[in-house]
């Protein structure tokens, strides 16, 4: 049996045929839901969403998987993506949905029989009119979204069409992922590892413990050891629960809003920081310069263990 693919909407939906599913919001190319299952388990919603989240187009999902590009948080004055929002354009641009494809000779594509591809498009031409007036680059982007049982890969590659300028870019794949409980979680893998705290402006402290612990709000720029070969672990209770591997990709970002929820009108419930945790894969801590002609590619990959 094969996967099956439904277009409800704004929103592309597939199911495997081990009842495991992924559904992705044309705005932002937002993965909205991935329902998966560990071998030998159940499938469940592994994605947190608020229930406040916008859904029209009008602002950046709340949860899922937003696409953050050209830019991450609020861009420095100096740089030529200055005047765009927090985060850039691409989470609030509408995407094109390119297709279910099956290539596997794409060394991105890790689908097998079992699995399915989805493709979503988002070219400067086509980005939000009132955004792309702020950064005029000929980009084009191509998002793709891989459910296979037991895992989620979401790659992205970012080409420059200009034909003389170049331009620099910054890309963040903001997972937000679902938790029982946060006082129970733990990320592996960043010990050892620079980062820059966000809430004590962006100062450069080091990862001393091995396991990132979470008692009270965190943002943090990591810049692990091993770039992006390191594999990152979210892990409850003492059980290993994602695996997270990224490609070219060497930053993580690591959120939780704890009490500040309150301050965040699109935020529910207001608790529900209890059950999520961003663990955010990115290029961020400088900047990809993308000559004329030039594709930069990215990916994550979660497994449920
Ligand atoms: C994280 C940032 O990636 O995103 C945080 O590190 C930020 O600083 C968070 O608060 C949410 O951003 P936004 O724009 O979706 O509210």
């Amino acid at each position: 049996p094969q996967a099956r693919v439904d277009i409800l909407g704004d929103r592309v939906a597939a199911v495997l045929p081990t009842g495991e599913s992924v559904e992705v919001l044309l705005t932002g190319a937002t993965v909205l839901s991935w329902k998966g299952a560990a071998s030998g388990g159940v499938a469940e919603e592994r994605l947190w969403l608020s229930g406040a989240a916008v859904l029209d187009g009008s602002k950046a999902v709340r949860g899922g998987i937003p696409v953050v590009f050209p830019v991450f948080g609020k861009s420095p004055a100096d740089l030529a993506t200055s005047r765009l929002p927090q985060h850039g354009l691409a989470r609030t641009s509408r995407w094109e949905f390119l297709g279910r494809s099956t290539s596997e000779s794409d060394a991105s594509s890790k689908a097998t029989s079992n699995g399915v591809q989805l493709d979503f498009g988002l070219t400067w031409s086509a980005a939000d009119p009132a955004l792309k007036a702020l950064w005029p680059f000929d980009f084009a982007l191509l998002y793709r979204v891989t459910l296979d049982p037991g895992s989620l890969t979401t790659s992205i590659v970012v080409t420059n069409n200009e034909a003389e300028k170049a331009f620099d870019f910054q890309v963040l794949l903001h997972t937000y992922f679902r938790v029982g409980d946060i006082t129970q979680v733990h990320v592996d893998g960043l010990g050892g590892a620079p980062y820059s705290d966000k809430l004590e402006a962006f100062k450069t402290k080091t990862q001393i413990e091995s396991k990132v612990e979470f008692t009270s709000g965190t943002d943090r720029i990591y810049q692990p050891e091993g770039g992006a070969a390191q594999v990152l672990t979210i892990v409850e209770a003492g059980h290993p629960k994602y695996s997270i591997s990224r490609d070219n990709l060497p930053d993580a970002v690591v959120w939780n809003p704890w009490a500040k929820t309150k301050d965040i009108d699109d935020f529910e419930p207001k608790d529900g920081f209890k059950n999520m945790l961003c663990v955010e894969p990115g290029s961020v801590s400088g900047w990809q310069t993308l000559e004329p002609g030039d594709a930069f590619e990215g990916a994550q990959s979660i497994s449920l263990l």
